[in-house]
C-alpha cells in the first residue's frame, strides 16, 4: 500500500484491511491512524523480541500440561515460535500496520504460521505477557550492566595498582586538604560502583516474581500452572496476587534509580576527569582513543567522554522523576499508562552501557603526571593537620593545636617566612615538626584503618579484591538460575 492509500485511509478514519486489530470482534469500526501512531510501542518494545518468544513458549508449555492444547497443536505452536525467532534474528520479519507492539506482532505472525496459533493467547493477556517480558528483559539486561560495572572496577584496580605510591592533593570543597595516594583516590570510586552493582543484584533478586498466568487482572477460569510456567522460566516464584502481578512496575523504578545513581557516579568521575586533564590541573592525560579535537582550535584536546558521562546524568535522572510521576495515582490494575514504564528504562540501561564502556577505556588507557600531582600536594600547608596532630600527641587539647598552627599558616601566608622555617622556630614543633613539612611525608601519616597512605593500603586492595570475587559469584549465580 503506497502512502497515498494511507492518507485515503485516514481520512475515511479508518486503516488499511490486513490491519486487523486484537479486538475487532467488538468493534464495527476500525481504528483511526492518529490513535495508532499515538498508542503503538512497536518501535522500542520490539527490542523485548526475545523475552516475548521465551515467555510465549512458557505459556504454551503450561497451556499444553494442563490439556489446553494437545501435544500436536503444542508442538506447531512452538515451532512457529521459533520460525518467528529466526526471522527476528535474521531481519527477515516483517511487521504490518497492525503490529501496534511486539507481542501483538509475533502472536500475529505465529497464527500465520500455525493453524493452532489462534489458541496462543488462550488465558493470556497482553497485561502478564508484557509484564512477563519486561521482568525477563531487565534479569538479562540488568546483570549485563553490573559485568560492565566490574569490568570497570577492574580497570580503577589496575590504574590503582600501577599508580604506586603517587600521591595528589585531597580535597574538600574543592581547596587542597591533605594529601591522598592516587591508588586510594581511584579506588574510591570503584566502591561506589561496588554499590552500584549491589544494588541491581538486589533489584534483580526482588523482581524474579513470574506474572505469567494473571491475565488481565484477575487471573483465570481456566485451570493455568502459574508455579509450573514460573519455574520453566527460571524465575525464583510464581506472583500471589494477580492485580499486583499486572500493574506492579517497582521493579522498573528500582532499576532506572539504579542507573540513575550509577550515573550519578559517573557523573562525579566525569568531572573530576574533566578538572584533571585541563591545563590548570594538568594531573591526567588521555588517549588519543578516548579523545576529540575541536573542529576550530588545533591546540585541543577535549574529554567529550568526561563531560557526557557528567551531562547525562541529568537525563537518567530525568527518566526516574518521569517514570515516578506516571506510577503514581494508578488505580489497580493495568492501565496503558504503563507502556511509558519502557522508554525510560530502555534509555537508561543504554545510555548507562554506553557510558561505562566509554568511560572504563577513558581510564584504562589514561596516564597520570604524578609529578604534577605531587607538587601540588606538597604545598607546605597540606601538612598543617599533621603540625596539630603532632602536637595533640604531646598532650595539647586539639582546638589549641589547631590554634597554635592556625597561626603559623596565617604567619606564612603573611610572608612572615616558609611554613618549615616557622615551624622548626616554634619550640612546641621544632625540627620534628619540620619534618612533617617536608614533600612526601604528609600521605605517610595516613595509616589508620581505610586511610589515604600507603599502610592503609594493602588491606584495601585485598578488601577490593574480595568485593571483585563475591560480585563475579553472585552475578554467576544469577545466570545459572535463569
Ligand atoms: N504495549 C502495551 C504495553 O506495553 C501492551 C499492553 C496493552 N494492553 C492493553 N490492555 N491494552 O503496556
Amino acid at each position: 500500500m503506497d502512502l497515498d492509500d494511507k492518507h485515503e485511509f485516514a481520512r475515511a478514519g479508518k486503516i488499511p484491511a490486513q490491519a486487523k486489530t486484537l479486538w475487532h470482534g467488538r468493534f464495527t469500526g476500525g481504528p483511526s491512524e492518529s490513535l495508532l501512531a499515538y498508542t503503538v510501542s512497536l518501535p522500542y518494545d520490539q527490542r523485548m523480541w526475545r523475552d516475548d518468544i521465551i515467555g510465549s513458549k512458557a505459556h504454551v508449555r503450561g497451556l499444553a500440561r494442563v490439556g489446553l492444547l494437545s501435544d500436536g497443536e503444542r508442538d506447531s505452536i512452538l515451532e512457529a515460535l521459533d520460525d518467528v525467532g529466526i526471522e527476528m534474528e535474521t531481519g527477515l520479519f516483517i511487521f504490518v500496520d497492525s503490529d501496534e507492539d511486539i507481542h501483538t506482532a509475533i502472536e500475529r505472525r505465529v497464527t500465520e504460521l500455525a493453524p493452532a496459533g489462534g489458541k496462543l493467547h488462550t488465558g493470556r493477556s497482553r497485561n502478564d505477557q508484557v509484564a512477563t517480558d519486561l521482568r525477563l528483559w531487565c534479569k538479562r539486561e540488568l546483570r549485563d550492566v553490573a559485568l560492565r560495572l566490574v569490568e570497570m572496577q577492574e580497570a580503577l584496580l589496575e590504574q590503582a595498582l600501577e599508580a604506586g605510591d603517587a600521591y595528589l592533593p585531597g580535597y574538600t570543597h574543592l581547596q587542597r586538604a591533605q594529601p591522598v595516594l592516587l591508588s586510594h583516590h581511584l579506588m574510591a570510586h570503584g566502591w561506589s560502583l561496588g554499590r552500584d552493582v549491589s544494588r541491581l543484584l538486589d533489584t534483580i533478586a526482588r523482581l524474579d516474581v513470574s506474572p505469567l498466568g494473571a491475565g488481565a487482572l484477575a487471573g483465570s477460569s481456566l485451570p493455568l500452572d502459574p508455579v509450573g510456567n514460573a519455574a520453566d522460566l527460571g524465575f525464583a516464584k510464581a506472583f500471589d496476587n494477580s492485580l499486583d502481578a499486572v500493574s506492579d512496575r517497582d521493579f522498573v523504578a528500582e532499576a532506572v534509580f539504579d542507573l540513575a545513581m550509577v550515573g550519578i557516579h559517573l557523573a562525579r568521575i566525569g568531572e573530576e576527569w574533566v578538572l584533571w586533564t585541563s591545563g590548570e590541573f594538568g594531573f591526567a592525560r588521555l588517549d588519543d582513543g578516548y579523545a576529540t579535537g575541536s573542529s576550530m582550535l588545533p591546540q585541543k584536546k577535549n574529554p567529550d567522554i568526561a563531560e557526557l558521562a557528567r551531562g547525562k546524568s541529568g537525563r537518567l535522572i530525568g527518566n526516574l522523576s518521569g517514570l515516578l510521576a506516571t506510577l503514581k495515582g494508578l488505580p489497580m490494575a493495568y492501565n496503558r499508562d504503563l507502556q511509558e514504564d519502557k522508554e525510560p528504562l530502555f534509555d537508561s540501561v543504554e545510555q548507562v552501557t554506553l557510558a561505562v564502556a566509554a568511560l572504563t577505556g577513558m581510564i584504562a588507557t589514561a596516564t597520570f603526571d604524578t609529578e604534577r600531582m605531587q607538587a601540588a600536594a606538597d604545598e607546605e600547608t597540606m601538612a598543617a593537620t599533621d603540625l596539630a596532630e603532632y602536637l595533640v600527641r604531646g598532650g595539647m587539647p586539639f582546638r589549641e593545636a589547631h590554634a597554635v598552627v592556625g597561626a603559623h599558616v596565617q604567619a606564612c601566608l603573611a610572608g612572615a617566612g616558609s611554613l618549615a622555617d616557622l615551624v622548626a622556630a616554634d619550640p612546641l614543633l621544632g625540627a620534628d615538626g619540620a619534618a612533617l613539612v617536608r614533600p612526601g611525608v604528609g600521605v605517610s601519616m595516613r595509616s589508620s584503618r581505610g586511610a589515604a597512605g600507603p599502610a592503609a593500603r594493602a588491606e584495601q586492595v585485598e578488601s577490593y579484591r574480595e568485593m571483585l570475587r563475591v560480585e563475579a559469584l553472585s552475578i554467576s549465580e544469577f545466570l545459572v538460575g535463569s
